[in-house]
């Protein structure tokens, strides 16, 4: 059973600055929660229960956005505020502890992932990149399938989407001989680092979601330095498939790149349409708008 899920989150997020300067780019709000609560909430839907950030000395108020705020707790119960209290000490299940560990140099992804190989021991887990936001219609999310379709077949699950041929260079993408259908699983026959345009295996990318066996932490420390000089994870997955099978699975949800502002700005409109108590009047607000 996988219950432990690796969060990198020491990113300095140049991607949005000038917000980045001061705050966390995982802490600015998609409608009215951090981005980070949609991608832990993600991970706990699909049953995790250990959220282990690797994380910067800058990067505190994640830590503290999951912990308990006692001076606030006192205030809203003392002016009987009940509802807000309710809302800031539920944000997790009890059963969920969120830990973390820090990544002392900025050496890349591959690097984040190896920063929690004692946390991990010998268990399989999930990393989830917390750029991306992924909404599923379902309960059961695409991570949850990843899961356990990998509970099944003991081969690690990479989570694509088809993008547009010209941007195959900003993602990994995965080599395989058939496109899986949508919520299916294939093993792929290799996967690279941001191919140059015209050079690439498929034009499908790696969103941000794994599911990875413990073996891959040896497999990281013995990679080499990859794309931008940092050591990738992409590389380790790569050495993996030439070990044991391992499946590309095809996304099902829709996802939304919160590195990027213009990803960002299409988070806050689908997720504040949808919003239970806001949804209505921004519906409305955005057709007010004309445009
Ligand atoms: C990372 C991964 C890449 C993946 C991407 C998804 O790249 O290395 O394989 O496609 O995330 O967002 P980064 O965006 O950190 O450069």
């Amino acid at each position: 059973m996988i219950k432990k899920a690796i969060l990198p989150v020491a990113g300095l997020g140049t991607r949005f600055l000038p917000a980045s300067k001061a705050i966390p780019k995982e802490m600015v709000t998609v409608v009215d929660r951090p981005a980070i609560e949609y991608v832990v909430k993600e991970a706990v839907a699909a049953g995790i229960e250990q959220i282990i950030l690797v994380t910067h000395a800058s990067k505190a108020s994640i830590e503290n956005y999951f912990d308990r705020n006692f001076e606030l707790e006192t205030t809203l119960e003392n002016k009987k505020k009940f509802d807000l209290l309710k809302e800031i000490t539920e944000i997790l299940p009890k059963h969920i502890s969120v830990i973390s560990v820090r990544q002392p140099q900025p050496l890349g992804l591959g690097h984040a992932v190896l920063c929690a190989k004692n946390v991990i021991g010998n268990e399989a887990f999930a990393v989830l990149l917390p750029d991306v936001l992924v909404k599923n219609a379902d309960a059961a999310n695409d991570l949850a399938k990843m899961i356990h379709r990998f509970e099944q077949s003991q081969s690690a699950q990479i989570m694509v989407e088809a993008v547009p041929e010209h941007l195959v260079d900003q993602y990994g993408i995965v080599d395989v001989k058939n496109t899986p259908a949508e919520g299916e699983s294939m093993v792929m026959q290799g996967i690279v680092e941001k191919p140059t345009v015209g050079t690439a295996p498929s034009n499908l990318s790696v969103v941000g979601r794994y599911v990875l066996p413990a073996k891959i932490m040896q497999l990281l420390e013995s990679t080499p330095k990859g794309a931008g000089n940092e050591i990738q994870l992409t590389d380790a997955i790569a050495a993996l498939q030439k070990l044991e099978p391992v499946e590309a699975y095809r996304m099902q949800g829709q996802t939304f790149d919160c590195g990027s502002k213009i990803g960002y700005l299409k988070a806050v409109l689908h997720y504040g349409i949808e919003h239970p108590k806001l949804g209505d009047e921004f519906k409305q607000l955005i057709q007010e708008l004309k445009l």
